[in-house]
């Protein structure tokens, strides 16, 4: 997606190796007139698919995933986090372990909110490790549900997360591709094989 390439190249940080900070338009201040154009590509991308729902983990996702949902005109349902939780019979439940933070969370959604019929669409900030996805694909896998796909905003080609979808068979679709960081810069995977 041109237009966020060049809002990446324009305002993302590098941060290091291997992290973009990307807070002036996505995970602290938001661009709302960026994010509908994210949710009709996503939604151009997956509309033949019947999806019933939409779901994200708070906070960073909720953003991308509700323009997406208004696409859709499906309901989206964001995961909680919590330090820890004790198991709770009325909530579908999945550890994630952030490799970034280094710290593990329990995500949870309510089971009245996912059942066996939905045909779910993820959606996401960030591709890294994939963890979070995983966390969500298990519990669509507990629902019973059906994971359609996983639409990701800025997926880091280099981290193993897309490979692990690739593995499952779910079709990951990013709007942005980072193959690299260098000298500070962002090189796309779409400039990398040019
Ligand atoms: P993973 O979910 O792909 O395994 O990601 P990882 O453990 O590596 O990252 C943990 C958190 O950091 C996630 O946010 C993820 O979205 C975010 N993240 C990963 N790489 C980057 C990056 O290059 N830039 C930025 N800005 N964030 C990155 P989270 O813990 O779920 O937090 P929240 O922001 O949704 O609250
Ligand atoms: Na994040
Ligand atoms: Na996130």
């Amino acid at each position: 997606m041109k237009l966020l390439e060049d809002r990446i190249r324009k305002d993302g940080i590098v941060l290091g190796e291997d992290v973009l900070k990307v807070d002036s338009f996505l995970n602290h201040q938001v661009d709302p007139d960026l994010m509908m154009e994210m949710g009709k590509t996503f939604y151009e991308q997956f509309k033949n698919e019947k999806i019933t729902k939409i779901l994200t983990v708070e906070s960073s996702g909720i953003a991308p995933a509700f323009a997406t949902a208004a696409q859709f005109h499906v309901p989206l349902v964001f995961a909680r986090k919590h330090k820890s939780l004790t198991l709770k019979d009325d909530m579908y439940t999945a550890t994630v372990y952030s490799f970034t933070k280094q710290t593990s969370n329990t995500i949870a959604i309510a089971k009245k909110f996912l059942t066996s019929d939905d045909r779910v669409l993820i959606v996401d900030d960030f591709l890294a490790n994939g963890q979070a996805v995983q966390g969500l694909t298990d519990i669509i896998k507990d629902a019973g549900a059906t994971t359609v796909g996983a639409g990701i905003v800025i997926e880091k080609t280099f981290q193993k997360g897309r490979k692990m979808f690739d593995d499952q068979g779910v079709r990951v679709v990013s709007l942005a591709r980072i193959a690299a960081f260098k000298n500070g810069q962002v090189v796309f995977a779409d400039e990398q094989d040019a």
